[in-house]
């Protein structure tokens, strides 16, 4: 089988290719890169004029819900939003139910993802037994069944022991541990940023220490262990200036954001939004500042979307009672490139974020265009306006704060191994 790409501007950080050249595909991997690639007349063509041709996006940080929670979101429906939104490659978090803290449920997640799933699934085991933060998981358990990192993502690990022995296991299998950082005794009760926000809402607030006290413990326990760190969707001025010291250290630490916290303001709970309710919380223009400082100087990593889909119910009631979380996958790529737009930051840098970024965090054969590479590609069409329209998702949350916002750059194409399973938002 193969595919040509045809007239696209090829975009890929890590060779720092950025010129309108052809692709062809066979067989799921990249064949030739080459101007004007000719073909016979029964290869499909993809035609890429005046498009951004990119490696196939990667979102390490998505909760599918499967199993347990099928109805916020099953493994069908999450991929296929990852589909939609540009994404062939997502790693979903153990929150579920039953917890992936074993073989049994890790195999499961990936047997559903190879049957009813439209991207690649990699699924990322809890660090502690039901991620009630005493006993470890089976950490070898989980990586023979194929998970690539370790996270109680959802809850913190509040004991500094656990942690330590945590780092130590998941050294000897060179796997990242993906930590939220919430220490959950500043945190606890509070509905939205800490400050005069949450005064002026009557919110009980959580402060920026809740996150960065934690941030700095795990960078100090990096130091200890000589694990993995990779710190989970931070929101703060203050993480990121911890992060920023600990690689000038040279300890092994790296961090994510997400687009909310890049582009959304403590402001928008004006109006008591619950879609704009999430964990961390949406913060103030000087951490957005902040983080996009971060990602221009290299102390951020990658752009992950902590895509957290909710049903209606536990988002349609009162704030102090409803879920965290914004279902991030179909949002993604329009709202960075709204960043890209106003010039806030670079495109080659945007699509690093998204690809070779996240890849090398997990050590991921893709996130790259190269002749010999597998055909995971992500097609932008960066003139596209559109309005977002949540009942128009894939995905069963229809949780967003940017419900009706019109955005200009949005997916054009999502390949995964040569194969086109997304066009125009639409799964095929
Ligand atoms: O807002 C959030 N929602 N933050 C998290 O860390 C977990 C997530 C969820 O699972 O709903």
């Amino acid at each position: 089988m193969k595919l040509l790409i045809k007239g696209g501007r090829v975009i890929n950080p890590s060779s720092g290719l950025d010129e309108v050249i052809d692709i062809l595909v066979e067989d799921g991997i990249i064949k030739a890169i080459s101007k004007d690639i000719q073909v016979d007349k029964n290869v499909n063509i993809v035609h890429a004029d005046n498009k951004i041709v990119c490696p196939g996006f990667i979102d390490l940080h998505v909760h599918l819900r499967e199993p347990g929670f099928e109805y916020k979101e099953d493994i069908a429906s999450g991929t296929r939003a990852a589909a939609a939104g540009g994404f062939t490659s997502i790693c979903c978090m153990p929150n579920t139910n039953p917890v992936i803290d074993n073989a049994a449920v890790a195999s499961f997640v990936k047997e559903r993802a190879a049957k009813s799933g439209v991207v690649n699934v990699y699924p990322i085991g809890a660090v502690t037994k039901q991620q009630a933060g005493k006993e470890l998981a089976e950490i070898a358990d989980l990586v023979t069944a194929g998970c690539v990192g370790l996270s109680d993502d959802g809850k913190p690990v509040l004991g500094s022991d656990i942690m330590r022995h945590a780092m130590d296991y998941a050294n000897m299998f060179n796997l990242p541990i993906l930590s939220h950082c919430e220490d959950t005794g500043l945190s606890s009760g509070g509905q939205m940023n800490e400050g005069y926000f949450s005064t002026i809402f009557g919110l009980q607030g959580i402060p920026d220490e809740a996150e960065e006290v934690m941030v700095a413990r795990d960078i100090m326990l990096t130091g200890l262990t000589g694990a993995r760190l990779h710190l989970c969707h931070l929101s703060t001025a203050g993480s990121i200036n911890l992060v920023r010291l600990a690689k000038k250290k040279g300890l092994n630490v790296t961090c994510e954001v997400t687009p909310h916290h890049l582009t959304l303001t403590d402001e928008v709970i004006e109006g008591y939004d619950t879609d704009a309710k999430v964990n961390p919380p949406l913060r103030t223009p000087e951490d957005i500042e902040a983080l996009i400082v971060g990602i221009n100087d290299g102390t951020v990593d990658c752009i992950a979307t902590d895509h957290a889909p909710h049903h209606l119910e536990s988002k349609d009631c009162e704030f102090n009672l409803a879920a965290f979380g914004i279902s991030g996958l179909e949002t993604a790529i329009p709202v960075v490139m709204s960043l890209v737009n106003s010039g806030k930051i670079d495109l080659m840098r945007m699509v690093e974020l998204f690809t070779v970024g996240p890849a090398d965090i997990i050590n991921l054969d893709r996130g790259t265009i190269e002749v010999g590479a597998i055909a995971d590609i992500t097609i932008i069409d960066p003139d596209k306006i559109q309005m977002v329209n949540p009942q128009n998702f894939y995905s069963k949350g229809k949780n967003t704060p940017y419900k009706n916002r019109e955005f200009r750059g949005w997916p054009y194409a999502t390949i995964v191994k040569g194969e086109l399973v997304a066009s125009e938002g639409i799964v095929r």
